[in-house]
């Protein structure tokens, strides 16, 4: 039944049917049309009032739950439901694994259609809560306030803030009292860096004014248990600036890498800016096996480290090495995978587009003592052309582990003209994969395919696809 008002309606008893892209819940309307509803759960029976009309589809949000479903858990986080960063904290983990395996499943079947094996069990990651390790926290002035603040009368005075955006929202700041996803010391380290700000009276950052003199922190976080800390400020104060560095360097004696960054630039985004290192190294550890992979404030490393070892193992297990191959590892970022294989591979070639990540891999390798492989830098539709490949010779086993927009056309064509024996697909992003499959299906079959999680209480999800040329 629908009770219109104005544009928007209201639609009553509605189940909410699935899971669906961006972490955002399926509905149907009574006239057949989907509705996406965010914060709620498969199984659910809720009212919904729609704010967005599409030609095949609503946008709506529950205004009121009439049942729970049986895999609805309570979220354990204070902030859930503003912060808008784990959306799925209010649905039972083991559920969260069967919505991601069916996405997975869904895209390759839909986008990809191509003939799929049985998939191989969803990998779980075994930490649930404090996984990640690297977390950036913006400082405000204009902190989101709680409703009950806004209901209440008189002002708020007190808007400083240091923690998450909130949705859609740039100028709006979330102050974060615990985020349940980096270990510790990563809520003491960011409290204690707002309250020592407030006590010493240093200015937050104004977003719409562009003033104020603190405006990002970033803590890195190794399972070595060395920990980076980056403070970006705004103004060029030194005084101020030593104030703050010093007592966090006191206050928290484990922090091994303590660097900051003056920024007056429009955007913080860290890529451009020239990093000063105040105390410590200018990088940290993570260790996989025995490699060390030296992490520094910019370098890419894979984000919840335990299950990144485990996304390694599959992708290894796929590539079946047995020592004499020839292995390429397309997009390499610091060239973790390659090391990682590299015991059990004859040669590896790593390609990637970021010079620093380049310079990384190669100290990364000399340092872990590997003399079998070789990075080159450059964008991999113009590295890997017929001159690379006569160079560098026909690789018996491909590994390829693009962005989320998949890879360029021109690479496919190119892993097509080579068409190495093996291919390791390894992606962030299933839809895209499965469009790449699509494209590789005439000459390739799919033989293995392992989604993994890396990305508890979010609707991310990771795929493995093992390739073999069709014979
Ligand atoms: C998903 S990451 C994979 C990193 C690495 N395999 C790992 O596990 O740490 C994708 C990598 O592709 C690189 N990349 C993006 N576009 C590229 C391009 N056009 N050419 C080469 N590399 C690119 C990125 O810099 C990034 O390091």
């Amino acid at each position: 039944m629908a009770r219109k008002t104005t544009d928007k309606i209201i639609f009553q008893n509605v189940d909410v049917l699935d899971a669906g892209a961006k972490g955002v819940c399926v509905a149907k309307a009574p006239d057949g049309k989907v509705i996406f509803v965010p914060n709620v759960v498969p199984g659910d029976n809720i009212d919904v009032q729609t704010f967005k009309k599409r030609k095949a589809y609503y946008e709506g949000k529950a205004i009121k739950i009439n049942s729970y479903s049986e895999f609805r858990t309570e979220p354990v986080c204070q902030h859930f439901g503003s912060c808008g960063g784990c959306k799925w904290q209010n649905m039972e983990y083991d559920r969260q694994l069967y919505y991601k395996q069916n996405e997975v499943f869904n895209h390759l079947k839909r986008i990809g259609k191509v003939e799929l094996p049985e998939f191989e069990p969803i990998l779980g990651s075994e930490e649930q809560y404090f996984y990640r390790n690297k977390m950036e926290f913006s400082f405000s002035n204009a902190r989101w306030l709680t409703e009950k603040e806004i209901s209440t009368e008189g002002e708020v005075n007190d808007r400083n803030a240091l923690g998450f955006h909130i949705p859609r929202m740039w100028d709006k700041i979330l102050d974060i009292e615990k985020c349940w996803l980096q270990p510790d010391p990563s809520n003491d380290i960011r409290n204690e860096v707002r309250r020592f700000a407030i006590e010493n009276n240093l200015a937050f950052f104004n977003p719409r004014e562009h003033e104020g003199l603190l405006r990002t922190l970033m803590i890195r976080t190794a399972t070595t248990g060395e920990v980076m800390v980056l403070i970006q400020f705004f103004d060029d104060n030194q005084t101020e600036r030593e104030l703050i560095l010093d007592f966090l360097s006191e206050r928290f004696p484990q922090i091994t890498s303590l660097l900051y960054v003056v920024n007056q630039k429009a955007n913080d985004t860290l890529y451009d800016q020239d990093i000063q290192l105040y105390k410590g190294r200018d990088h940290i550890f993570e260790e996989m096996e025995g490699l060390k992979f030296a992490i520094n404030a910019k370098s890419f490393y894979q984000t919840n480290p335990q299950q990144a070892y485990e996304l390694y193992k599959v992708t290894r297990d796929f590539a079946g090495l047995t020592g004499n191959e020839l292995v390429y590892d397309l997009y390499t970022g610091t060239g973790t995978i390659a090391q990682f294989v590299s015991k059990k591979a004859k040669k590896v070639i790593g390609v990637e587009s970021v010079p620093d990540a380049i310079a990384e891999a190669k100290e990364n390798a000399r340092r872990n003592n590997i003399d079998n492989c070789e990075f080159f830098v450059g964008d991999m539709k113009t590295v890997f052309n017929d001159t690379f490949i006569a160079q560098h010779g026909v690789p018996d086993v491909l590994i390829t582990d693009p962005p989320r927009d998949g890879m360029h056309k021109d690479v496919v064509d190119m892993i097509l003209k080579i068409a190495p024996e093996k291919v390791v697909y390894v992606s962030c992003n299933s839809a895209t994969q499965a469009r790449d499959l699509a494209l590789m299906d005439e000459t390739y079959k799919v033989v293995r395919v392992r989604p993994v999680d890396m990305f508890p209480q979010t609707h991310h999800v990771e795929n493995v696809v093992l390739l073999e040329k069709r014979q």
